[in-house]
């Protein structure tokens, strides 16, 4: 980047242009969530720089979660760099072939019988979870590919259990049956030093049980760090996951037809999106001060849920940066509730913050706007998308204040 592209930006810790943010405000107002088209595909194409330099992109698939950031237009960039979608429910499959995406692998809960016949009929693979499920799909479905997902590594995630699968083998067997693939979640926000650590346990039971899986699916939990403000430090080590990976594929001498499939979320969306915000009052009392500001804690519940204090920048009306000072505040939503701060803890600001000035919270790409609850009645906050050109589109409308009450029933005269 440029020193004139460089002195353009809010802030050398965000992608967000000044220019961009004042006619975000300008045009669609606070709260609002952004999201850059342009991080958004160096994050993915990251992870496939990383596939290549380590020899191994031909065998790597990625399937990345619908569900972290339930925006379809966050799809249609991915899709052009060649990533499908990992999906739950057959409503995501529909939404996202609107959008043009073409590649699927469905990951759910436990279904029922009727349900894996939707799925069947939908026709992408589908990660079962109880042998009774792999059963029913044999005898109902005797020609469909068998996809299983193993809960061996005690995510506690629905799936065949680690001292089941023996017992699977034989169901297997007993109908003259091959798995196709496995999944098998590691967890959730692990480095790649830990990851790599798995790898171990993962081929163990691909040569113990299933040599002959056509893929294998390291599902998500990619460690990505929301202390950091610096914008590269904050990713997931792809590098030395991938060194780490190739390196145990040829000691175990597995086959070049085999393929990985990963579905990372956080660390390809969490950055791509800010929460900007209008400060309306700092209300100084003994104890704690309260920076009230205009969203709420339901409109992104996991950051107070999982304790995670993501990075905010200050700027005042002329979008100038303002520095944290010695005033430390909680930021206060609009809900009476005594626990409805958008963040957990408290934060340095500026000391001179007041009503007008700007809070731009960062890392919101990621299980935030998508969770938006309607508890405490306050309606979610719009979306917008910055494309490659700078261009702003609004991808989602902001709520109706009324929006709560959206499918009530209302008597009318002839009922
Ligand atoms: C099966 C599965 N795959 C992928 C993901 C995405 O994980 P992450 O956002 O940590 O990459 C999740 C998250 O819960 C998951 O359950």
């Amino acid at each position: 980047m440029d020193m004139s592209e460089s002195t353009k930006l809010v802030s050398k810790n965000s992608w967000l242009k000044k220019e961009t943010l004042a006619n975000v405000v300008e045009t669609i107002g606070t709260p609002v969530f952004v999201y850059n088209e342009e991080r958004l595909l160096k994050n993915g194409q990251r992870i496939l720089n990383a596939a290549e330099k380590s020899g191994i992109r031909n065998a790597i698939k990625l399937f990345i979660p619908f569900f972290p950031n339930s925006n379809p237009y966050l799809f249609q960039p991915l899709h052009n760099i060649g990533m499908g979608a990992m999906i739950q429910v057959p409503a995501e499959h529909t939404i996202l072939q609107e959008f043009g995406v073409d590649k699927f692998i469905g990951s759910t809960g436990h279904l029922s019988d009727s349900e894996i016949d939707t799925w069947v009929d939908i026709g992408c693979p589908i990660f079962l979870s109880s042998l009774s499920e792999v059963e029913y799909l044999i005898k109902k479905h005797p020609t469909e590919p068998i996809h299983v997902r193993f809960d061996c590594l005690s995510s506690d995630k629905p799936g065949v259990k680690y001292g089941q699968l023996s017992e699977f083998r034989q169901l297997l067997k007993s109908f003259d049956r091959e798995l196709d693939s496995f999944e098998l979640y590691c967890g959730s926000s692990i480095s790649a030093e830990e990851m790599a650590g798995f790898l171990e346990q993962v081929f163990m039971i691909y040569k113990t049980y299933f040599p002959g899986v056509k893929a294998i699916d390291f599902a998500g939990g990619y460690g990505f760090d929301y202390e950091f403000l610096d914008q590269e430090s904050k990713h997931f080590e792809w590098d030395q996951y991938f060194r780490s990976l190739t390196e145990t594929v040829k000691r175990h001498n597995v086959p070049d037809s085999v393929e990985f499939w990963f579905e990372p979320a956080r660390d390809v969306f969490a950055d791509v999106g800010v929460l900007v915000l209008s400060v309306e009052r700092l209300v100084r009392q003994p104890g704690a001060n309260q920076l009230l500001i205009d969203g709420s804690r339901v409109l992104m519940p996991s950051a107070k849920m999982k304790n995670r204090a993501h990075n905010v920048l200050f700027f005042d009306e002329n979008l100038n940066e303002l520095p944290p000072g010695d005033t430390e505040a909680m930021l206060r939503g609009r809900g009476i509730l005594r626990h409805d701060q958008i963040l957990p803890g408290m934060y340095q600001i500026p000391d001179n913050i007041k009503p007008g000035d700007i809070a731009v919270v960062l890392d919101v790409g990621a299980y935030c706007a998508t969770q938006h609850m309607e508890f405490l009645n306050i309606p979610g906050a719009p979306e917008v998308m910055i494309d490659q050109l700078e261009k702003t589109k609004l991808i989602t409308k902001r709520a109706e204040d009324t929006d709560k009450w959206r499918n009530l029933v209302r008597a009318t005269a002839a009922s």
